[in-house]
C-alpha cells in the first residue's frame, strides 16, 4: 500500500510571521490525517521556525530547491540539501516547472539536486510535466520520460524508496485548469511503466506519483480515486489553511 502524500508549495509567498500563522492554523485542522503524509514547503527563510513550532505533529516541512552541491563550499546563494535537513526538513522538492522554466534548470541540475537530497538525508519530491505546447504536438509522454529518465539517473535501488514523482502539467499550474483525473491517471500509469523498465517492477509499485497543477477541495478527491495518483502537489490553494485541510482530509 502507499501512503499519499500531500503537500503544500507556499513557492514565494508569505512572510515569517504569515507562514507561521498558516502552519499553526492548519496543525489542529489535519492533526487526525493519519491516511496520509502532510507537508508544507515555505520559503528558505521561514523553515527552521515553522518547523520548529510542527515538531511532534504529522506535518512535516520541505524545502523548495536545493543545491546541486552536497558538500558545503563557495556557492553563493545556495543552500544545501543537509542544511534543509538540519533545520528541519525531511523533504525537497527538485525540478518544479517554475525552477525549469525560469531559473534554465536542466534534467542534468534536477538529476544533481536528487542525488543531493538524498544524500542529506532527505525525501525527494521530484517534478516532471509537459508544456501545453508539448501535449498539442503529441510529445507530452516523450518529455516526461526524458525528465523522469534525466532526474533519476543513477541512483541506486535503496534511493528509490526516498524518491517520490510529481507530475505537474505545466498548463494546469496555477491556471484553474485542471488535468481531469482521466487525463492525469493517464500519465501516472505511463510514469510507473516507465520507472519499472528502468529500475524494478517492485519499485514502480512503491513509488508515490503526486499530481500536481491547480489542485483544489473541490478536485481532490476525484483525483484520488484514479489508482496510480498517489497524492497531490498543491500551490494555489495550500495558501489557506482552511482550504489546505479540505484537500489533506478529502477522504
Ligand atoms: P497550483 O500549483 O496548485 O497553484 O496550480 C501547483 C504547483 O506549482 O506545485
Amino acid at each position: 500500500m502507499r501512503k499519499p502524500v500531500i503537500a503544500g508549495n507556499w513557492k514565494m509567498y508569505k512572510s515569517l510571521s504569515e507562514g507561521l500563522e498558516t502552519a499553526l492554523a492548519l496543525k489542529p485542522l489535519v492533526a487526525n490525517a493519519n491516511h496520509c503524509e502532510v507537508v508544507v514547503a515555505p520559503v528558505f527563510t521561514a523553515i527552521k521556525t515553522i518547523a520548529d513550532r510542527l515538531e511532534g505533529s504529522n506535518v512535516h516541512v520541505s524545502g523548495q530547491d536545493c543545491s546541486t552541491e552536497i558538500e558545503e563550499g563557495a556557492h553563493t546563494g545556495e543552500v544545501a540539501a543537509f542544511m534543509l535537513r538540519d533545520v528541519g526538513c525531511k523533504y525537497v522538492i527538485v525540478g518544479h516547472s517554475e525552477r525549469r522554466q525560469l531559473y534554465a534548470e536542466t534534467d542534468s541540475m534536477v538529476n544533481r539536486k536528487t542525488h543531493a537530497g538524498i544524500s542529506g538525508g532527505l525525501t525527494v519530491i521530484m517534478c516532471v510535466g509537459e508544456s501545453l505546447a508539448q501535449r498539442d504536438q503529441g510529445i507530452a509522454e516523450n518529455v516526461v520520460s526524458g525528465q523522469l529518465q534525466g532526474g533519476l539517473r543513477g541512483l541506486t535501488a535503496p534511493d528509490l524508496d526516498r524518491i517520490i514523482v510529481a507530475y505537474e502539467p505545466v498548463w494546469a499550474i496555477g491556471t484553474g485548469r485542471t488535468a481531469t483525473p482521466e487525463q492525469a491517471q493517464e500519465m501516472h500509469a505511463f510514469i510507473r511503466r516507465v520507472f519499472a523498465e528502468g529500475h524494478s517492477t517492485e519499485a514502480a509499485e512503491k513509488l508515490r506519483i503526486l499530481y500536481g497543477g491547480s489542485v483544489k477541495p473541490e478536485n481532490i478527491a476525484g483525483l484520488m480515486k484514479q489508482p496510480d495518483i498517489d497524492g497531490a502537489l498543491v500551490g494555489g490553494a495550500s495558501l489557506r489553511a482552511e482550504s489546505f485541510a479540505k484537500i489533506v482530509n478529502y477522504k
